[in-house]
């Protein structure tokens, strides 16, 4: 029997207030439902090797969009370690997807449940906690 998607629900609660920020979070919920129904019915190494190559590109492009907008608002100098963290967190991201992508060329079985999983729940986490914080900055900002 085929196994019920893991969807991601968009909720209000993840709006960061920042236009840009918020429409690249829609289309990442929305790519990780896309990925999560094609995950049920295939699971080859060369899907999931598309699948994460995909999201690794689109990632590092959005990581970028949030990083521009730290340097041009000054995030680094709010007076805590906020962007080193969320950059830090960024970087695991990335190093960790990089890290699945070597056990599919290798060769590893990887469990997809796990796999949906981590980047759902990541991508759920880093919003609520740390873009929001960042979102907040800037919007603070923009205000003044
Ligand atoms: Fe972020």
């Amino acid at each position: 029997m085929a196994q019920q998607p893991q969807s991601l629900a968009w909720s209000e609660e993840f709006t960061t207030g920042v236009a840009e920020i918020d429409e690249q979070h829609m289309i990442l919920v929305h790519t990780l439902n896309e990925v999560a129904v094609k995950l049920t019915y295939d699971t080859s190494q060369e899907t999931l090797e598309q699948i994460t190559q995909d999201l690794l590109s689109y990632a590092l492009y959005h990581f970028e969009t949030e990083e521009e907008l730290m340097q041009n608002f000054g995030y680094a100098d709010s007076g805590d370690d906020a962007a080193e963290q969320h950059l830090a967190q960024h970087r695991a991201f990335s190093t960790k997807v990089l890290e699945v992508r070597e056990s599919l060329k290798s060769g590893t079985k990887i469990s997809t449940t796990e796999l949906l999983d981590f980047l759902n729940q990541w991508l759920v986490h880093h919003i609520l906690n740390t873009d929001k914080k960042l979102g907040a900055f800037i919007v603070a900002k923009r205000s003044q």
